[in-house]
């Protein structure tokens, strides 16, 4: 791997091409604070979904083009989600963007010669939590969950004192208390709802209960869950099953069910299964924010509602992208920290595979045997 400096021709912020992606990579506040750094070149119409339009980043200072010029002008490019073509992007160029863990993709890339900053690959360590996309996208979707529950749920989520009569407040319950779960928490408590938190690490208890929620740890003795970098550590079928048929008894309390329990690159652990569904209170809702890798409910189907007489299960992927102004506003930020991170003292790009953070958006980018390609003119 090389760690020479080079200096890109361009920076090329592309549209998204990715169904129902409303996000833009770099906002036009971004653009501007990067301008004196970089040339920053935008796809036309990149931020219109997201609600920054054209001129906005003509007036931050960046050139707007037509993506083909974009594709034949910049060396690096970027975007939320990988673009659906691959083979339009230019050979030995640089993609920053999510896609990290997609095998598929990264088999792709090398081929066409493109380095690929894979986003999901960041550690999640004091210095890199500022580039967290990860992160900052969970926790937007911790809120968006709140949201499209209580739309479903049959009842209020606030206690209601009125003259006709009073109204209990809803019960909340997150499974997994990292960044969604506890986002999901403080949004639920925050209109009112009471609210429980549930994660297998002990360390999440502090950060649930300093919500305001209370933990639940159901009473059967589960070994040290704990794993590596603030990740927990998958559990044997037994402790899942004895974990499962524990949770039940506190789930069938329980009005509104929010779900992001995960390990990194393993299936969703599965918490709930049919028989605890059925156990529900009719009109409960449950979110499953762990769709993508499974799911933490037997029964969640993507981007659907199932109705499991009266109990709904909701499944929806990207929810970020509902709320694609205020996620990109975030996810802008992290963009431009990274940005502003790969670039030395003369202004000069270097990817050094040294350095602990770039090593890990370059992890499984690079095939063996094969250096790193030299990107855009040496400096
Ligand atoms: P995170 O890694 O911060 O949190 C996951 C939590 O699950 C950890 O605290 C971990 O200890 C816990 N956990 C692991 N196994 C468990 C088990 N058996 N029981 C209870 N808790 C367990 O992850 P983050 O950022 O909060 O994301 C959570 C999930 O939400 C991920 O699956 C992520 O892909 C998903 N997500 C989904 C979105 C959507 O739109 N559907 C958007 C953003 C995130």
């Amino acid at each position: 791997m090389t760690s020479k400096p080079f200096r890109p021709g361009m920076v090329g912020l592309l549209r998204e091409t990715a169904p129902r992606e409303r996000r833009v990579a770099l906002t036009p506040s971004d653009v501007k604070r990067l301008m004196g750094r970089m040339n920053i070149c935008v796809e036309e119409s990149a931020g219109t979904a997201a609600g920054f339009v054209d001129q906005a980043y003509a007036e931050a200072g960046a050139q707007l083009s037509g993506r083909a010029e974009i594709l034949s002008t910049c060396d690096i490019l970027l975007s939320v989600q990988p673009p659906e073509v691959i083979e339009e992007l230019p050979r030995r160029s640089t993609l920053i963007s999510l896609g990290g863990r997609d095998a598929d993709l990264n088999r792709r890339l090398r081929e066409r010669d493109i380095t690929h900053l894979g986003l999901e690959r960041l550690p999640r360590t004091s210095r890199a939590q500022a580039m967290d996309v990860l992160s900052s996208q969970a926790t937007i979707a911790g809120y968006a969950a709140v949201m499209e529950g209580a739309r479903v749920l049959d009842i209020l989520l606030p206690m209601l004192t009125t003259a006709a009569g009073v109204i209990k407040p809803a019960r909340m319950i997150a499974l997994g208390g990292g960044v969604a779960g506890l986002q999901a928490i403080a949004t639920a408590r925050r209109l009112g709802a009471i609210t429980h938190g549930f994660d297998v690490r002990e360390a999440a208890r502090e950060q649930i209960e300093s919500l305001g929620a209370k933990f639940v740890f159901p009473e059967i003795a589960l070994e040290s869950t704990e794993g590596f970098g603030g990740y927990a550590r998958e559990q044997s079928d037994d402790q899942q099953l004895r974990l499962r048929r524990a949770l039940a008894a506190e789930l069938t309390t329980m009005d509104l069910i929010i779900t992001s329990a995960q390990i990194p690159g393993r299936a969703a652990p599965l918490l709930i299964d049919k028989e605890t569904v059925v156990g529900l209170r009719k009109g409960s809702v449950i979110v499953d924010l762990a769709v993508e890798s499974g799911g933490n409910c037997a029964l969640t189907k993507a981007n659907d509602i199932v109705d499991v007489g009266g109990v709904h299960i909701l499944g929806p992927t990207n929810l970020s992208s509902l709320f694609a102004t205020d996620a990109s506003r975030l996810f802008s930020g992290n963009i431009r920290a990274l940005l502003e991170y790969l670039l030395d003292k003369e202004d000069r790009f270097r990817l050094d595979a040294s350095d602990p953070i770039t090593r890990a958006l370059l992890a499984e980018q690079v095939a063996p045997n094969t250096s790193t390609p030299t990107i855009g003119a040496e400096a």
